[in-house]
């Protein structure tokens, strides 16, 4: 495969609006990343991803766009971003927008001309219905937000239609059927592209196509909101036929005309059917996020990390690339869903972090990983902010959980949980901002913060620091063939990274107990010189070793 930029690419992933405040209004803004590059030089990081910075009511933290050509002005102005482009670009940090093309808000212009008439030039944008003979929605979809208490259509007095929104009312899905619409969404698109970013992060982008008709789902209602008489079907509305015709259409229109890369987020993906979205020539999207591992809320063995990971590095046999992350600000921090946030904190995120950088594929970091942070415990419903928990937790209280009941229950897999502001420093806030932040700083704060992290011995950051730097030295990270051994130990994560010019061996013990393993036969008869470990306590010579501290990581090369 051609090699492209995004494949030798560390990208840093910013929820801007928890960064960092320069203005004291308790929102990160532009001004606070610009503050921050030289630390993103220092980490690495080669490229950003920005979660949604444009205008936007953000009832859905930026997904909800109001104007695709503009910044949002807590962030920041246009001025501003087009100089944390000429600053980043100077640095060799590349700029990734993430970009919803599923749905705009409510605010937007087009809609607020579409729900005027139904011959208004924009009605077509958006998706709408009449309502059935009884008046009733044109089908029995309840939208991803309330959990199967809401539909999906939303009922519009002026035209005595429904509209359809498969997230938040405020959230109307667009029409991309219409030409217009789809037009409009090239010269967006490419207006960006000129400006000089580097790329796009496809939000929800397997979910543009609808099914023909929009039939009703079949699946059956899921108690306790089944009384409400809605479907929360996510799979109903992704991958369509007649998607991967649109994502070529686009490609054709746009991507292909420009160096950048995309990256498509897709729900509802196995790995069976990610070729056809990333297959180089079918020419539709670079790479995809997918979400067999870090979905929430399931958790998953080190055997079926082992497997998924195998299923999704083979796909690379096929002309494809693949992207690593654990998580995102979608889910909750990987420290605590797959490590130890406790007492193996420190080795704990630098082993996720040793995986994410040595397997085959493009690594992403979100903010806050690589000093370790972890999940926030908030004792009220009102300390959070997020779609998804606030409509379950009153979806369940509705239905007759107990709250405490309910709350305990969304705590861990709350997307809030990686959305609480960055903790620079032990000050008040963090170190965040002067104001009041927009959503409460995690108490733990005190002891895990950048500050802290930097002065540590143990520092996290350093360590991602020589993993990023280890990706430009040692060719078999890129490169290299991928071969787990020990496939099916419940706790050891072991694999070779094999290229013409270097061979490197990455073992990781992904547990909280001392793992008795001695290597594997075809190890011996080499000798193995140690790059990297996340316990300097231990002996550097892979020969004598039997076995393996909890959340130890390691990684060696054949001394030639
Ligand atoms: C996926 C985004 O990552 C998430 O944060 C958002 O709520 C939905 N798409 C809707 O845009």
């Amino acid at each position: 495969m051609e090699k492209r930029w995004w494949q030798e690419a560390v990208v840093y992933q910013i929820y801007c609006k928890s960064f960092c405040d320069t203005n004291g209004d308790g929102i990160g803004d532009l001004g606070g990343v610009i503050s921050k590059l030289p630390m993103l030089k220092e980490l690495g990081i080669n490229c950003i991803w920005f979660n949604p910075i444009y205008k936007s009511p953000q009832v859905d933290n930026g997904y909800d766009i109001s104007d695709y050509q503009d910044i949002e002005p807590s962030f920041g102005t246009m001025e501003q971003f087009k100089e944390l482009l000429d600053k980043a670009h100077a640095m060799g940090i590349r700029v990734v927008m993430d970009l919803v093309l599923n749905h705009t808000s409510d605010q937007h212009k087009w809609f607020q001309e579409s729900r005027k008439s139904k011959d208004n030039p924009y009605r077509d944008y958006y998706v709408w219905r009449a309502p059935k003979e009884n008046g009733k929605e044109p089908n029995n979809w309840g939208n991803y937000f309330y959990e199967g208490r809401g539909s999906a259509w939303q009922f519009d007095e002026t035209t005595g239609e429904y509209y359809l929104h498969n997230y938040s009312v405020k959230m109307p899905d667009v029409n991309w059927e219409y030409e217009p619409l789809r037009q409009e969404m090239y010269k967006m698109m490419t207006w960006w592209l000129d400006l000089g970013v580097d790329g796009f992060r496809l939000d929800a982008i397997n979910r543009l196509k609808k099914p023909a008709g929009l039939p009703d789902s079949k699946m059956p209602p899921a108690p306790p909101v089944g009384i409400y008489g809605y479907v929360v079907d996510r799979a109903i509305c992704t991958n369509v036929p007649g998607i991967h015709e649109l994502l070529r259409t686009i490609n054709k229109e746009v991507w292909s005309k420009y160096d950048c890369m995309t990256v498509g987020e897709c729900g509802n993906l196995s790995s069976d059917g990610a070729l056809d979205y990333i297959s180089q020539g079918n020419n539709e999207i670079d790479m995809l996020f997918h979400f067999e591992i870090g979905k929430n809320p399931n958790i998953i063995t080190v055997n079926e990390y082992k497997q998924t990971q195998q299923r999704w590095i083979d796909l690379m046999q096929h002309n494809a690339w693949i992207t690593q992350f654990l998580t995102n600000h979608d889910s909750a921090r990987q420290v605590s869903r797959f490590g130890n946030d406790q007492q193996y904190r420190v080795p704990s995120a630098k082993l996720l972090a040793t995986l994410i950088h040595t397997m085959p594929g493009t690594p992403f970091v979100y903010q806050g990983e690589e000093i370790g942070m972890t999940n926030v415990h908030f004792d009220t419903i009102d300390d959070y902010d997020e779609r998804y928990t606030v409509g379950k937790y009153y979806t369940a209280v509705e239905a007759g959980e107990d709250p405490e009941v309910a709350l305990s229950r969304l705590r861990p897999t709350s997307r809030d949980n990686a959305r609480t502001p960055y903790q620079w420093d032990d000050s008040e806030n963090a170190g965040f901002t002067t104001g009041k932040p927009w959503i409460k700083v995690n108490p733990r704060y005190t002891e895990i913060n950048y500050a802290a992290d930097r002065a540590s011995k143990d520092s996290i950051f350093e360590f991602y620091k020589k993993l990023i730097a280890m990706r430009k030295t040692n060719p078999a990270i890129i490169d290299g063939d991928f071969k787990f051994l020990l496939m099916d130990h419940p706790q050891m994560v072991m694999y070779l990274r094999k290229c013409a010019r270097q061979t490197l061996l990455v073992v990781c013990n992904f547990s909280d107990e001392t793992v008795p393993v001695q290597i594997p036969a075809e190890l011996e008869g080499f000798t193995w010189e140690r790059l990297l470990t996340n316990r300097e306590e231990t002996a550097p010579s892979l020969e004598r070793r039997d076995n393996w501290l909890p959340w130890e990581a390691e990684v060696y090369q054949v001394k030639l």
